[in-house]
């Protein structure tokens, strides 16, 4: 897709330093999104588009495979300043094409934003959806205090099946 100079593309092995400098700003900030160090975003690479205003990275997505077979929506991210014009819609549509072309068929996501995510088609789920995300993630992360859906825990877990 192209927007006047912005374009969405599959990330490129020199993009991962910045989506990594991006995705741990942002979380120092607003804790919106789960901390990535840029070996995290190598060994996901395929899963990631990104969005660039001449070269310059304003928007985010990865998807990342678990065994169970589902696919997990991450480090999803468009610059304040782009926001409400479909960047976000269109991330998400990038990476289910990519995951259907390989033969997923379920897609979730943890998130601070769960109307966005309805208005994308998720339905809100249960955590027990995703057994591997939580026993590998959930359990380590400081707002779940060892569980999922601790009242500290912020995000809603969300589900998109395709045919
Ligand atoms: C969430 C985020 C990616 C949305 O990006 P965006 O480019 O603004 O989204 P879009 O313009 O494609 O929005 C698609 C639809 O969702 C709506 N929407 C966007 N953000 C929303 C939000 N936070 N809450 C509710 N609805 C939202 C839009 O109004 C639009 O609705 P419409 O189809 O009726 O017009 C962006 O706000 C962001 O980067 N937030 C900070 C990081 C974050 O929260 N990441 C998600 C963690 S899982």
């Amino acid at each position: 897709m192209k927007k006047n100079e912005t374009t969405i593309q599959p990330a490129k092995m020199k993009d991962a330093v910045e989506i990594a400098k991006i995705i741990t700003r942002e979380t120092k900030k607003y804790g919106d999104i789960l901390s990535k160090n840029e070996t995290d975003i190598l060994v996901n690479l395929f899963g990631y588009f990104t969005i660039k205003d001449r070269n310059k990275i304003i928007g985010i997505c990865g998807l990342k495979i678990w065994p169970s077979r589902q696919a997990e929506i991450i480090s999803l991210w468009v610059n304040k300043n782009y926001r409400k014009n479909g960047w976000g819609r269109e991330l998400i549509k990038k990476c289910i094409e990519k995951g259907k072309e390989h033969g997923i068929k379920e897609f979730f996501a943890l998130s601070t934003s769960p109307k966005f995510f309805e208005k994308i088609g998720f339905s809100c789920v249960n955590f027990s959806y995703f057994p591997a995300k939580v026993w590998t993630d959930c359990v380590k992360c400081a707002k779940n205090a060892g569980y999922p859906g601790h009242p500290k825990c912020n995000e809603t877990p969300m589900l998109l099946i395709v045919k």
